[in-house]
């Protein structure tokens, strides 16, 4: 049964270790990941490739929703089916990424504002009536010396809080994304004080905006140092004060928080993810909404070649069934011998 209220379609989206696949890369992003393997970034390609990882068995046990970007919410399978539904037949809930991408907020500083707000509402419409169950903003927050600013943090958060509202009020449940940028020198503790204050921001906003949290998941940045930071912290380091974070700044009527991966290995984002989960206690699911971590080594195994498109499959239902395990506490990396 397909939920329909905004609690229930959250709640299923995060139910029994479930996650999410986040396929959402826009038309730039996703020929930057194409290049990377030598493969033209094709119409044609993109379907295959996204047709590939939605009829991964994976899905059906480990994937409660798919996040997609617009082309791919319309677009068709090779047997004449929209993909979208090949979505639903594995009984996971299609989603799309609403904002329009980022522009400077002020021109010194390196530091993004999200864009979309216009136009929003008719566009969520008509991502309804195509099916889509939930939607996703990204704001980026980026760490260097001066930055980022209280002005910039609210000024994204704002627009999350907006975009929200026009998502709850044409059915579909927001994912709120606020992502603190991990490149950097920045230590750990530096990334927790920026994504409390993000977070803190961020909460505020949707009370001032009336937001349904129970009708709401939350996408964030895990706690961690910044990639180039000689004193990389350890995987219990980075879980205990993530926790920590959220456990301040996250209401517990939230149905569940599902983490983006950000440029963390495969592993790490998997033993992360455990690690958090065997603490437990928590008030709200802990789960993923990964891209590159769940299709990394699918897109290596893939490679172009319509003669790999098993082994880049059992790739990704690898990786889906590893998170699956995390976001229950049960992974350990005796696992990951295949
Ligand atoms: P990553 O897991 O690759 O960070 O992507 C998640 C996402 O959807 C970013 O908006």
């Amino acid at each position: 049964m397909i939920p329909n209220t905004l609690k229930d379609i959250a709640n299923y989206i995060v139910a029994d270790g479930k996650g999410i696949l986040a396929a959402d890369e826009s038309t730039g992003t996703i020929e930057k990941r194409f290049k990377s393997i030598g493969v033209d970034s094709t119409e044609e390609n993109r379907r295959k490739y996204r047709e590939m990882l939605f009829r991964a068995p994976a899905m059906s046990e480990a994937i409660g929703g798919v996040i997609l970007f617009d082309e791919t919410i319309k677009q068709v399978s090779s047997d004449g089916k929209p993909l979208r539904e090949i979505i639903l037949e594995k009984g996971s809930l299609p989603g799309i990424k609403v904002d329009q991408g980022l522009i400077d907020f002020k021109t010194v500083n390196g530091e993004k504002l999200t864009q979309g707000l216009e136009g929003l509402d008719d566009r969520c419409r008509e991502y309804a009536s195509l099916g889509a169950k939930f939607t996703k903003w990204r704001a980026v927050i980026n760490i260097d010396e001066h930055i980022p600013t209280q002005d910039c943090i609210d000024a994204n958060m704002n627009a999350l809080a907006k975009y929200a509202s026009i998502a709850q009020k044409n059915g579909m449940v927001p994912i709120v994304e606020p992502e603190v940028i991990m490149d950097g020198s920045h230590s750990i503790d530096r990334c927790y004080e920026v994504t409390q204050v993000s977070l803190t921001s961020l909460f505020s906003h949707l009370s001032a905006e009336g937001i349904d949290i129970e009708g709401t998941l939350l996408k964030p940045n895990m706690v961690i140092s910044g990639t180039t930071n000689e004193n990389q912290a350890s995987v219990n380091e980075v879980a205990e004060k993530t926790l920590k974070c959220l456990l301040a700044t996250v209401p517990n009527e939230l149905p569940g928080i599902v983490f983006l991966s950000g440029g963390q290995s495969d592993i790490d984002a998997t033993a992360h993810l455990d690690c958090m989960n065997k603490i437990g206690g928590n008030p709200w699911k802990l789960s993923f909404s990964y891209g590159r971590a769940l299709q990394q080594a699918a897109l290596k195994a893939w490679n172009g070649e319509d003669s790999n498109l098993e082994n880049a499959q059992n790739a990704f239902n690898h990786r889906a069934l590893m998170n699956m395990k995390a976001a229950q506490g049960n992974w350990n990396e005796k696992l990951e011998a295949k």
